[in-house]
């Protein structure tokens, strides 16, 4: 093994550069993975402007990042029965590099069918999406909203409450041409949330005047507040993004007439405690449709990590459909 490898980095200017530096050692608990894809997030975005000194950014430099997918390349002492070999995917920070040192507990098995190009871009959703149902109580059978349904993470979201039994699945887009797409993945409704359409009418109305158990919502703002009445009596909304702004104008007799509950998640990495338990019942109740075929991500286009600027356009652009995955050669 070399002692340095190629990694993008964040803290020197206002776009990440793909620089040479020393290959991580895993220590108690961590294990190396030799990285060969990983897939962009939005997140990024903010990392990178947050550190960049030239338009008042901390300057701190580190390695971007957040999903990969590999082999485990060496285990550090008390990390699980990983083994030097094995194939994995995660999401973990200081993910866009060729060598990555993660919490053993954070890692997840690849299937062996599944190429590291796909698997990359598949943690950070099935996390997201599954803790997200698992937040909100979700029992085979119920119904499920999901707004902005053709973000990345969304068109993961259908494909896990399908799996996991849904009774229906409405999703939302803003795109006439993306319907068929969330069709095809599993949406049993597609709400077009043009200007003039009411989200909560076309809800009630596709669920007979009940409202669904629970909403997965991307989006936030008045999407956030039409998704209330929209929501069963006893159901839970759950705000995963704000694609539309962070502040919502809610009906508060929506809320408690209805008994609902509403959720925040992020699931990050410094909360073990709440993110090991979701990634444990993963493994058993979602990897297996992953291995199967029956959850696959939307791929918008796959690139050298030499072409991390093309990258940082198409997620600055929000024109992608899918996700954008950068290769470790
Ligand atoms: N809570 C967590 O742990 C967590 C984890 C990962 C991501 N997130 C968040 O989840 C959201 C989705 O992330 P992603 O990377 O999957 O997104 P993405 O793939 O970049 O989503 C792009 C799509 O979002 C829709 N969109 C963009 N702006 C919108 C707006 N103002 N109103 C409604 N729809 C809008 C558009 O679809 P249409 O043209 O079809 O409308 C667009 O094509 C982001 O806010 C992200 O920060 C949260």
């Amino acid at each position: 093994m070399t002692d340095t490898m190629k990694a993008l980095l964040i803290g020197r200017g206002p776009e990440w550069v793909l620089d040479d530096v020393p290959v991580p050692t895993p220590g108690p608990g961590e294990v190396l993975i030799r990285n060969h894809a990983s897939a962009t997030n939005n997140a990024d975005l903010p990392m990178l402007a947050e550190a960049d000194p030239t338009r008042g950014g901390t300057g701190k430099e580190a390695i971007a990042g957040f999903e990969y997918a590999g082999e485990i390349a060496a285990v550090g002492q008390d990390a699980g029965d990983w083994q030097a070999g094995d194939p994995v995917m995660g999401t973990f920070p200081a993910s866009f590099a060729a060598y990555i040192v993660a919490d053993h507990r954070f890692v997840l098995p690849r299937p062996k069918d599944l190429a590291p190009q796909v698997a990359c871009a598949l943690p950070t959703a099935l996390l997201t999406e599954f803790g997200a149902l698992t937040a909100a109580g979700f029992q085979p059978g119920q119904s499920v909203l999901i707004t902005g349904a053709s973000t990345g993470i969304g068109m993961i979201g259908i494909q896990v409450a399908k799996t996991l039994g849904a009774s229906k699945i409405i999703a939302t887009t803003r795109s006439t041409d993306k319907k068929n797409l969330l069709t095809e993945l599993g949406a049993d409704t597609v709400i077009l949330t043009a200007k003039d359409d009411d989200l909560t009418q076309a809800v009630l109305a596709a669920t007979g005047g009940d409202g669904v158990n629970a909403v997965l919502d991307h989006v936030a703002g008045d999407t956030f507040a039409a998704c209330l009445p929209a929501t069963a009596l006893d159901g839970h909304v759950v705000n995963i993004g704000r694609l539309a702004g962070p502040t919502s104008t809610i009906d508060l007799d929506a809320l408690s007439y209805r008994h609902l509950t509403v959720h925040g998640v992020s699931f990050g990495f410094s909360r073990g405690w709440e993110t090991v338990p979701i990634l444990q019942a993963l493994r058993a109740e979602v990897l297996p449709a992953v291995a199967r075929g029956d959850i696959a991500p939307v791929i918008d286009t796959t690139l050298s990590v030499t072409q991390h600027r093309e990258a940082a356009e198409k997620l600055r652009s929000g024109n992608t459909i899918g996700k954008t995955v950068l290769t470790f050669a």
